[in-house]
């Protein structure tokens, strides 16, 4: 294998030895590829983000829901948020406990929020009825609620989820008409939550999100907790330089926050944050095969199995992921404007548009990084395609195959055929 442009890999070491060739011929293309060692050194920065003793980072599970990636998350210490049933058996089946479990719902049905009340998993309520339908069910239960602090942010205004345009939290205005569903049904309202968006880079929006949500706190009395949301961004350009989150910095500007909220509040209560994409993005690859290469008009287009059904978010948000270029032998780079288009009947299927890359030929593997958050979490069968592999590498170098990739079979297994 010769890396045609693999300074960022190179960085990690992230292949440890393997041959993209060797795995690609291995497990087939695509692949998605992990690196255990990234994603034990992304938690351990986020579980120390604070000096704050009473902190906990808990894994925001949409973001990737493998089984052997939320083992890690655990054995790492990490706690798990939920939006679904499926999210909750996945995190108790990798070992999560239902206390380190905390369901985040939104919209849910009551038989839903009772798939979280009967295995004891704090439940996190979105809206004034759906308060009333949790203190229906589990009246006398603790509960916690999830607030629209007005501000939000994010990369792209799908994912911006405070603010008034948004169908997330309850605004404070309604603090008064929380209280009085809290006191009808006797529920203890134990935390209250907020998340302003995905992915910054810049900590203002989240610090000062997180003095609106405090300020909100304050009119509650004996909470336990204050969770403070995702959205720590990762430098998806790093090709051309783009620098980290300052963590250090968002560190300091939250522990200055916590102390002089504890003081006010005469209590030291926990504070939790919710990561996804800081944790799992840039652990992992997408491995894809270049099945052509080929022009129309001026355009110069490389053809892979990469299709938007294994990768929406540059389909989905004009997400931009950096990507290297690996050939079998060795070759001068010749670098030239070319995108890389997916295999889906869609014009749409471009992964990569109009990047200056080196020279890309039929028979290549392109690494498509930055891949591990809302990757696989967020792939499909469209085009009745079959979702890919994925592969751990551990920190030793070896490689585990972690899920098998779908098969025919399965394409067709809850369909009911028509007696013809
Ligand atoms: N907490 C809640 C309630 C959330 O809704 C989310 C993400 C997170 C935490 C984690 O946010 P993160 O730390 O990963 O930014 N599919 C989009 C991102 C959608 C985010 C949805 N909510 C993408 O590919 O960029």
């Amino acid at each position: 294998m010769y890396k045609l442009n693999g300074l960022v890999t190179d960085e990690f070491d992230f292949y440890k030895g393997n041959d993209v060739f060797e795995l690609i011929e291995k497990y087939g293309s695509p692949l998605y590829v992990y690196s255990e060692e990234i994603i034990r050194k992304r938690c351990r920065e986020l579980k120390n983000l604070v000096r704050y003793p009473k902190f906990t980072a808990q894994y925001s599970a949409k973001a990737n829901t493998g089984l052997a990636f939320l083992q890690i998350v655990k054995s790492e210490g990490l706690h798990a948020d939920a939006m679904s049933p499926g999210e909750i058996y996945a995190e108790l089946e990798a070992g999560f406990s239902p206390e380190d479990i905390f369901m985040i719902a939104n919209n849910v049905s009551a038989a839903e929020m009772q798939y979280a009340i009967d295995r004891g998993i704090l439940i996190c309520v979105d809206s004034l009825q759906q308060l009333s339908m949790y203190g229906s069910l589990n009246p006398g239960g603790k509960v916690a609620v999830r607030f629209n602090g007005g501000i939000g942010a994010g990369h792209h205004e799908k994912v911006i989820t405070a603010g008034k345009k948004t169908k997330f939290g309850v605004g404070p205005e309604y603090i008064p008409q929380v209280k009085e569903i809290l006191k009808n049904y006797d529920l203890k309202l134990v935390g209250i939550q907020q998340h302003i968006g995905s992915l910054f880079m810049d900590v203002t929006p989240y610090s000062e999100g997180s003095k609106a949500i405090l300020e909100i706190a304050k009119s509650f009395e004996d909470l336990d907790f204050v969770d403070l949301g995702g959205g720590f961004g990762i430098p998806y350009e790093k090709q051309s330089g783009q620098k980290r989150l300052d963590l250090k910095d968002c560190g300091e500007k939250l522990d200055r926050l916590f102390e002089d909220f504890v003081k006010e509040y005469g209590k030291e209560i926990s504070f939790r944050i919710e990561p996804g994409r800081y944790i799992s993005a840039e652990s992992g690859i997408l491995l894809t095969d270049v099945h052509c290469v080929k022009h129309n008009g001026p355009h110069k287009f490389a053809g892979t199995d990469a299709g938007f059904n294994v990768l929406i978010r540059p389909a989905m948000y004009g997400s931009h992921h950096d990507v290297e270029v690996y050939s079998k032998e060795e070759r001068p780079s010749n670098e030239e404007i070319i995108s890389i288009a997916g295999n889906i009947c869609e014009s749409g299927d471009i992964i990569a548009k109009d990047r200056l890359l080196p020279e890309i030929k039929a028979g290549d593997i392109l690494g498509i990084l930055d891949a591990g958050a809302y990757g696989y979490s967020m792939c499909s069968n469209y085009n009745n395609r079959l979702r890919p592999a994925e592969v751990l590498i551990r920190e030793n170098g070896e490689t585990v195959l972690t899920r098998k990739r779908d098969t025919l079979e399965q394409l067709l297994e809850n369909y009911v055929k028509l007696d013809m």
